[in-house]
């Protein structure tokens, strides 16, 4: 995607925001973070925060993108002349950018390794334990995850110097609704699993008792997160799509294929671990230990493991693809850096950091950051501070500084859509949106 060129068709802008918010948010980290926090009480929670509060940042985004035309950083600058303080979303954007990248990239290398031993059909006849033994170890390598880490840091980088972004999105408009079969393929496998109306209910069913401060938090971050909110990926997607495109519909759509992408993922993963003796709250083998046990299970085993590993690959790689043009764009547009060099300096620092990351996976490691592991520590940091606080003052820009005729230009194309519901998008943004996130922070601080 070269700067400022918008894209070719209204399925285009859905498929590269989709492509950026489907990724390993959805299948590894969506099913981590239900685990841990109580399974139906946060999936309800989940729900309601795409709705009142993703769906309409996520318009916010688009409106700020589509009308400045910029990157975060100058975005806000651009809108609101003199208003040079807002402009620290924009910065706050870049950093959580490269913060997210050096723990994506350390996933993302968890399934490269995965690809690599489908290939092999490693997984075949193989018990839980053995494999969960093999996970452990992986962490504790240090060779290992770093060549897969680099592996996947330099295909990105090389996707964005080549400008070819748009042939991968073009492929992953095909690629994406295959995962999405076989992860019905998937689901309907789980259902028939011994242990799968126990997964079931503790996916989907409520306990509203469990709905505790961290509960919030963790369902506002990972919604943040899976729909690639607060951090300035989809103000950059924003700047490109055109101004015939209804911006409504289109956030509409990224959100629901998301939030879909990420309840199959529930679907196939918790009855699959709780027949195989998988605890939800395992956390990072949850994914990566429950589906090659499922996967040995199936007919056809070897190539929906090897398919679905690749395709996640992929999806991973759309996702890691949008985080990496925030600083290359701010690093383009802002310093007058060449295409090339922004992306190779911004994919070398990603990479330390990503090393530093999965070297902190190692019992006993020395690389703590506020008693986390600084993998954990910098999924924390992002996810629950970072993009929540940038959500937060996102929507407060546009309620509260941008001039309302401006949003309402925007919003509505000029007066050609969204006309019925534009009141009500605006005060959502303006004051639903905002308190609610503020309630939520503030339940957090105060714990
Ligand atoms: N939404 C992506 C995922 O679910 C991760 C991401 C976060 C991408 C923030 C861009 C910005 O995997």
């Amino acid at each position: 995607m070269s700067k400022k060129e918008s894209f070719g068709s209204k399925f285009g802008i859905i498929a590269a925001a989709a492509g950026s918010a489907i990724g390993l948010g959805n299948i590894y980290r969506f099913p981590c973070e239900a685990g841990a926090n109580g399974g139906g009480a946060f999936f309800i929670v989940y729900l309601g925060i795409v709705l009142l509060m993703g769906l309409p940042l996520m318009v916010s985004e688009f409106v700020i993108g589509r009308r400045s035309g910029k990157n975060p950083v100058g975005a806000f600058h651009a809108l609101v002349p003199g208003s040079k303080s807002w402009g620290i979303i924009g910065y706050m954007g870049v950093l959580c950018a490269f913060l997210i990248l050096a723990f994506y990239c350390t996933v993302a290398g968890w399934t490269i390794d995965a690809v690599g031993k489908s290939i092999i059909n490693y997984y075949h006849g193989l018990d839980k334990d053995t494999i969960l033994t093999d996970f452990n170890n992986l962490m504790n390598e240090s060779w290992q995850p770093i060549l897969s880490e680099g592996i996947f840091v330099f295909i990105t980088a090389f996707v964005i110097v080549k400008g070819v972004t748009k042939g991968i999105e073009k492929y992953s408009k095909i690629l994406m609704p295959v995962l999405l079969g076989i992860l019905i393929v998937l689901c309907v496998k789980s259902l028939t699993l011994p242990a799968a109306g126990k997964g079931i209910a503790f996916f989907l069913k409520p306990d509203f008792s469990k709905i505790t401060g961290e509960v919030l938090i963790s369902a506002l971050g990972q919604a943040f997160f899976s729909l690639s909110l607060g951090m300035g990926a989809l103000i950059t997607y924003g700047s490109y799509i055109s101004k015939k495109d209804n911006l409504t519909s289109t956030a509409f759509a990224v959100c629901i294929s998301d939030t879909l992408i990420a309840v199959l993922a529930g679907i196939v993963i918790f009855p699959a671990a709780f027949t195989f003796g998988i605890k939800p709250e395992a956390g990072n083998e949850l994914a990566f230990v429950t589906l090659p046990m499922l996967f040995n299970q199936m007919a056809g085993g070897y190539f929906f493991c090897l398919f679905f590993f690749l395709l996640l690959t992929i999806a991973a790689l759309t996702s890691s693809i949008s985080l990496l043009e925030v600083p290359v764009l701010y690093l383009t547009e802002q310093l007058n850096i060449s295409r090339k060099k922004a992306t190779v300096y911004s994919a070398i620092a990603v990479f330390i950091l990503c090393v530093i990351s999965s070297e902190s996976l190692h019992d006993n490691t020395p690389l703590k950051l506020f008693g986390l592991n600084v993998f954990n520590a910098l999924d924390a940091f992002t996810s629950k501070f970072l993009m929540t606080i940038g959500g937060l003052l996102t929507v407060v820009f546009i309620g509260w500084k941008m001039k309302k005729a401006h949003f309402m230009d925007e919003y509505t194309n000029g007066g050609k859509v969204n006309m019925g519901i534009r009141n009500i998008m605006y005060i959502i943004i303006k004051f639903l949106a905002p308190v609610a996130i503020l309630i939520i922070l503030i339940t957090q601080f105060i714990k």
